[in-house]
């Protein structure tokens, strides 16, 4: 099996280049599928996720073809299968993007119930939630949801989308989706406001949709209907930027500057970085700099939806605050049992409890490194950056979860100073492959 050996104590010195956002090319790649012409999709990044996507859309009668780096382009070729199978949706959840828009073009979907993951159920019932409101008839068969729009037509209708956790990013993008092809006006009451959404809004409004209210959580559709093609540049992904941000937080003596990032979009966590003591340096709209010159300080902190703190960077700032002297509390408000890396992180001499929704964290003054094992994407991001902390050699097991979000980590970390390397067989594969 493929893992990362590190060796820590390094600083971070030097720049690197922002990816296009995972979490926003999942869902434009998905809104193709609404689409009756070419679409053209730019700064995608290579990542795990974004392939077994574009197997599924392949799969449901879709041409996605990369053309040269960072370039895919689409268009819907045949309208015989709206099937989305386990073996695929079981590789990667938002695979259920697919739903809204298979239903609103075709008038049927069969999608498998995505399972949970390593932190929580991962419920879908707000997305069936909006596609019901819309007029679907949405049953379970053996595993699969299977939706069909009666007459074929989805028909407009008012929804609101809140959860027990607050909004739903997912559940927003299915149901705006479904919304731009269903017959009459729609209000979605509660929607997410991630910058995610907004890219979507504005992908499907070039298509020829007509949504209003985007960045709010109240958004106002107006079903029309046929969309065609239309082009987009993946906005910056805000999470691999708040990670290699908080990777120069934690190292003393990194100087990082990052770049091709959206500043605006990263307030929440450069607020809570130099709270902790990090000297974040904003040098215009798409760069920021990242220097680690004195003592981490403790802070308390709770994940909440856009704008606030991000639940994606919170493994990674527990690493981080694992080493600034005093006791930081951080909080879970979008998903509570998102704490596999904590029990992983006290193995190489962190002191870190969980109370409920809370990790209760007391700095320790070093970290010594260990065998260390991956549970999920973000979690393998957070033990990464503790083992490039950490006095001697860590290894990272089960690199699958990191390559899924985070397109080749070890070489922009390895290009900043860091000590790390990737081994196993597949390791010699995995270059070629990419
Ligand atoms: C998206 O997941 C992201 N994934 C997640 O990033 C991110 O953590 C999450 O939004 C929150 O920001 C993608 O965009 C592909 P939600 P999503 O629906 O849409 C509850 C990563 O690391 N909920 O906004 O699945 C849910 O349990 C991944 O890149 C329901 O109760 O998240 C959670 O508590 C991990 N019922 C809260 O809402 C539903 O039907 C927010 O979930 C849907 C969600």
């Amino acid at each position: 099996m493929e893992k990362l050996v590190i060796e820590g104590g390094r600083p971070l010195r030097g720049t690197v280049r922002v990816n296009g956002a995972k979490n926003a090319v999942l869902p434009l790649l998905a809104a193709t599928l609404l689409s009756e012409g070419r679409c053209v999709l730019r700064n995608v990044p290579d990542l795990f996720d974004v392939r077994t996507l574009l197997d599924i859309l392949r799969e449901v009668g879709l041409t996605a073809d990369w053309r040269g780096p960072g370039t895919v382009v689409t268009r819907v070729e045949r309208h015989d299968c709206s099937v989305a199978r386990y073996e695929l949706v079981s590789k990667m959840r938002a695979s259920i993007y697919v739903l809204g828009p298979l239903l609103a073009r075709r008038g049927f979907a069969r999608v498998s119930l995505p399972g949970g993951c390593a932190f929580g159920l991962r419920p879908v019932d707000l997305h069936l939630k909006g596609l019901r409101a819309l007029g679907a008839e949405i049953g379970l068969d053996h595993g699969d949801i299977v939706a069909r729009a009666p007459g074929g037509r989805l028909r407009g209708a008012r929804v609101f989308l809140g959860g027990p956790m607050g909004s739903s990013v997912g559940a927003t993008a299915n149901t705006l989706m479904a919304a731009c092809l269903a017959d009459g006006k729609s209000v979605i009451e509660g929607a997410a406001c991630e910058p995610e959404i907004d890219e979507l809004a504005h992908f499907l409004n070039r298509m020829g949709a007509t949504i209003e209210g985007i960045g709010t959580p109240r958004l106002v559709i107006t079903g029309v209907p046929a969309l065609g093609g239309a082009a987009a540049h993946v906005v910056p992904d805000r999470i691999e930027a708040g990670t290699f941000a908080i990777a120069a937080g934690l190292l003393p003596g990194s100087d990082v500057r990052i770049e091709d990032l959206r500043v605006d979009h990263l307030s929440a966590v450069f607020d809570k970085l130099a709270e902790a003591g990090v000297e974040v340096t904003v040098e215009d709209d798409s760069a920021v700099r990242v220097r680690r010159t004195g003592e981490l300080r403790p802070v308390h902190v709770a994940t909440l939806p856009y704008p606030a703190y991000p639940t994606d960077c919170q493994a990674q700032l527990v690493s981080m605050l694992s080493l600034a002297r005093g006791i930081s509390v951080v909080t879970e408000k979008i998903y509570p049992d998102r704490f596999h890396h904590l029990a992983e992180l006290n193995r190489m001499g962190a002191d870190v409890q969980k109370e409920g929704p809370s990790a209760i964290i007391r700095g320790v003054d070093r970290l010594s490194g260990c065998d260390v094992e991956a549970s999920d994407l973000r979690a393998a991001a957070a033990l990464v950056i503790a083992g490039m902390a950490a006095e001697g050699k860590t290894t990272v097991h089960k690199l699958h979860h990191l390559d899924r979000g985070y397109e080749r980590f070890e070489e922009r970390l390895q290009a900043l100073g860091a000590s790390i390397e990737r081994q196993g067989k597949q390791a010699a594969a995995a270059r070629t492959a990419a």
